[in-house]
């Protein structure tokens, strides 16, 4: 298994390019299975997830490739399966987003439960829900979700869950409602950008669509809908760690196709703590040495701080003089990476759904474990900042979400390698 391997301390600086969005593209895949023909996707990274997602389309009888370095194609003219295996979908939780799309364009979807990081338990009661509400049968057996749904029917759908509004369960519901019979209207629907992008990809297959980007989400279903190009948004989330990785280590670092519109929740933390951070569209400029001041940050739904930063940020203020807290209201087990924080020398206790960081001067690097995908980030960003050597194990979960970090860091000065 790979292993990296960071020389912390070493300032960094220069420009990086964010990538395509990983959780825009991935229902975006799933969402071209509803056009019969071969559309186009602009921006999408080549990360272990969409690898993930291309074997689900194959598997269900897409023919896809990569015609440029992030151009896919996506041929669905003919689909030969509606049965999403459990070997492919028990890596990544995203599969289960073909179970609408499925269900809009066939009317059948057999789809194992997902598996995905290990952060606490991930329900699709949310999904179902809204899934039924459109008239789709839907059962449970031997670990897979069977959904039948030929005559889908426009419906009011509320998706409020206990721990705010689903990012999967509204595209789900989305993917589905495009082809049922007449209105639907979802109710606290996801805000996130890519929800909002994944709804501007159906728009673009000729749905009918309005208040993307709103937690109000009304659908005027459609007959058939045609194949399309696409440009995927940057990845918001990749884009907030590298404006960490400036605010930590930084010198001087630029952030190319970065929408900065999408990052405030996470700008307002740095800004907050001390550090400087510029923005122009479509670019962003943070000047680091780290943060002078203490913070208190509460994870929740877009456009509040994202749970997916939560990590990342607990690197940062580790090294931020006073006592910060981090609130994971999200995800509330969220919390593997804090013993591998303290393992270099954060001093971070949890309390409950919180962690509270009582900052320290410095980092001291060890060897760690990586737990999970954004769990792998924040010991990235804290071996870039510990005195010494960070040996950081398992890093496929980094694989799964962030595009040639190691490469895009050294191109900052980072003293950054994998061991194969
Ligand atoms: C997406 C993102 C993930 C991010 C998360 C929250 C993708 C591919 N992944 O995941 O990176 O961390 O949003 O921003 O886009 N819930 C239920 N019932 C459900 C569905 C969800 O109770 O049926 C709960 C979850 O357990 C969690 C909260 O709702 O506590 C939010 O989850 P959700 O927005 O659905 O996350 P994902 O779409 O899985």
């Amino acid at each position: 298994m790979d292993k990296i391997e960071i020389l912390g301390g070493v300032r960094l600086s220069g420009e990086v390019t964010i990538g395509g969005a990983k959780n825009a593209a991935l229902p975006i895949m799933a969402a071209a299975l509803l056009a019969p023909g071969r559309s186009v996707i602009h921006n999408v990274p080549r990360l272990e997830d969409v690898s993930t997602m291309l074997k689900i389309l194959s598997a269900l009888g897409a023919r896809c490739e990569f015609v440029g370095p992030s151009t896919l194609s996506i041929d669905a003219t003919e689909l030969t399966s509606q049965a999403a295996p459990y070997e492919l979908v028990r890596r990544m939780r995203a599969s289960v987003l073909v179970l609408g799309a499925l269900l809009g364009r066939s009317g059948r979807a057999v789809v194992s439960l997902p598996g995905g990081c290990v952060i606490g338990p991930r329900p699709v009661d949310l999904h179902l829900k809204g899934l039924k509400g459109l008239n789709a049968r839907i059962s449970l057996a031997h670990g897979y979700i069977e959904a039948e749904g030929t005559e889908l029917r426009g419906a009011e759908i509320d998706l409020r869950g206990s721990f705010g509004s689903s990012v999967g369960a509204t595209i789900n519901v989305l993917l589905a409602a495009v082809r049922a019979r007449g209105r639907t209207v979802i109710h606290n629907a996801a805000r996130e950008p890519e929800v909002a992008d994944a709804a501007g990809f159906l728009s673009a297959l000729g749905a009918s669509v309005s208040g993307a980007g709103t937690s109000r989400l009304v659908v005027e279903g459609v007959e058939r809908l045609r194949p399309a190009e696409y440009e995927i948004i940057p990845d918001r989330i990749e884009a907030g760690t590298y404006l960490v990785a400036g605010a930590l280590a930084g010198g001087e670092v630029a952030l190319r196709a970065a929408r900065p519109e999408h990052l405030e929740a996470v700008i307002s933390v740095l800004v907050s703590s001390g550090v400087a951070v510029e923005r122009s569209p479509g670019r962003l400029t943070v000047r680091g040495g780290g943060g002078r001041q203490a913070a208190a940050v509460a994870t929740a739904p877009y456009p509040a701080f994202p749970t997916d930063m939560a990590a990342q940020i607990l690197a940062f203020l580790s090294v931020v003089p006073g006592t910060s807290r981090v609130t994971e209201t999200v995800y509330t087990d969220r919390f593997m990476h804090v013993p591998e924080l303290n393992r270099l020398g954060a001093r971070i206790a949890r309390e409950g759904d919180s962690a509270v960081v009582r900052g320290v001067p410095a980092l001291s690097g060890a060897p760690v474990m990586a737990s999970d995908l954004r769990a792998s980030a924040a010991l990235v960003l804290a071996g870039l900042v510990a005195k010494g050597t960070t040996l950081i194990n398992r890093v496929y979960h980094l694989d799964r979400g962030y595009e040639r970090m190691e490469e895009k860091l050294r191109g900052l000065g980072a003293r950054i390698r994998r061991i194969k």
